[in-house]
């Protein structure tokens, strides 16, 4: 019988590369393809345990390239895409939102187009709690489903946008179709220019830690691991059309998770350097998972016990993260924290 085959797209970075593990080694049955342009925040080292596995598959294209998107698709026949590839971080689209909209737009529109003409089962289009702008700092408003899309950064703009279109998709074409909204991650081969690896490599080579504004900013963790069994539940189970907000309830001002970084590795607070804030920065995030627990989701890990298990894996795999911040990440980081000597 012939394997069932999964695209998932941006499976070179930080949640679609575990996710791709998880589903590679989860599913032996299905036939995982990673597409990934490997961009700066793209890389397959992170795949050595699984690259030889016979159900895991590589294919490096363009999701905004139309012409590659459309004949892989004819060629494959894949039966579900899995959607993550786009540009991720806040402050690059501050400084630099064109390719934004190239990439999350115009990229999404590619693959929703690629899945509609190859008639696939299923397409999860993974999207952020940040297209729903932000809350106040009372503690019992939260994001639900049926929170009005008010974007504020030209990062989640794009990401508004995409979701629009998988949207329309679904009432125009009737293509079968799940968007997944889910808080802050954190965890193994994420970034070091997000907010948890950044301090963690920094903190562990005693360096300053730039904190935005007062560092009060609220935001709500999610251990990836429990985003990439949230988003394999929906796969499987979600109803088409719908959208699921995904995040466990583990509110912590940015403060709070530099100081908790700062105390396990036994540092000093003289780290942490408060400087100017990003421009239209959020005040506050939060979820309401009612929906996807409905569904049969939990998360396995609560913020300290995440938290703990991602530094471990820090310090246990230094050679990764080193190799990433002694290349052009460098000029990346001098030109955003020029002030940070
Ligand atoms: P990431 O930046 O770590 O990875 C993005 C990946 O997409 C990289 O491997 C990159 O090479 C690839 N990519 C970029 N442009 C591409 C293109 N044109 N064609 C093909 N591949 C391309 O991002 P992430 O943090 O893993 O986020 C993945 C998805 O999850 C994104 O859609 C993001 O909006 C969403 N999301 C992220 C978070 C978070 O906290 N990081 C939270 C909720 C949702
Ligand atoms: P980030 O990891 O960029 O994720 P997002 O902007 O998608 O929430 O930032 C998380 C929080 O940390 C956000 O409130 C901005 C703040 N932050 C800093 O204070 N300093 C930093 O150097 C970075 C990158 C983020």
């Amino acid at each position: 019988m012939r394997k069932q085959k999964i695209l998932v797209t941006g499976g070179a970075g930080f949640i679609g590369g575990n996710f791709v593990q998880f589903m590679v080694n989860k599913y032996p049955d299905y036939d995982i393809y990673n597409l990934d342009l490997l961009t700066y925040a793209g890389d397959l080292t992170k795949h050595r345990e699984i690259e030889n596995k016979p159900n895991y598959h590589f294919v490096k294209a363009d999701i905004a390239d139309r012409k590659s998107i459309m004949s892989l698709f004819e060629r494959e026949k894949f039966d579900y895409v899995v959607h993550f590839a786009a540009e991720s971080h806040v402050d690059r689209s501050i400084t630099n939102p064109e390719i934004f909209v190239l990439t999350n737009v115009l990229g999404t529109q590619v693959l929703l187009d690629a899945a509609k003409e190859n008639k696939i089962t299923k397409f999860v289009h993974v999207s952020t709690d940040e297209v729903y702008g932000e809350l106040d700092f009372n503690p019992t408003t939260f994001f639900t489903e049926e929170t009005p899309l008010q974007p504020n950064s030209p990062y989640s703009a794009s990401k508004a946008s995409s979701d629009l279109l998988v949207r329309a998709y679904y009432e125009t074409f009737q293509l079968p179709v799940n968007i997944t909204r889910c808080s802050n991650n954190y965890g193994p081969y994420h970034f070091p220019e997000k907010l948890i690896p950044l301090t963690i490599s920094r903190v562990v080579n005693d360096q300053k830690v730039p904190v935005y504004g007062d560092g009060k900013n609220i935001r709500d963790w999610l251990h990836v691991i429990d985003h990439c069994a949230a988003i394999d539940l929906v796969l499987h189970k979600g109803e088409n059309g719908e959208v699921y907000n995904v995040g466990g309830h583990n509110e912590r001002t940015n403060l709070e998770v530099v100081k908790a970084i700062i105390n396990t590795l036994g540092k000093s607070k003289e780290l942490i350097e408060f400087v100017e804030d990003r421009l239209g920065h959020d005040k506050r995030y939060a979820i309401d998972p009612t929906k996807l627990e409905k569904l049969g989701w939990k998360p396995s890990y609560n913020f300290e016990t995440g938290i703990a298990q991602t530094i471990q894996w820090y310090l246990d795999n230094k050679d990764w993260w080193e190799q990433i911040i002694s290349g052009e990440y460098k000029t990346y980081f001098e030109y955003q924290y020029s002030y940070i000597k």
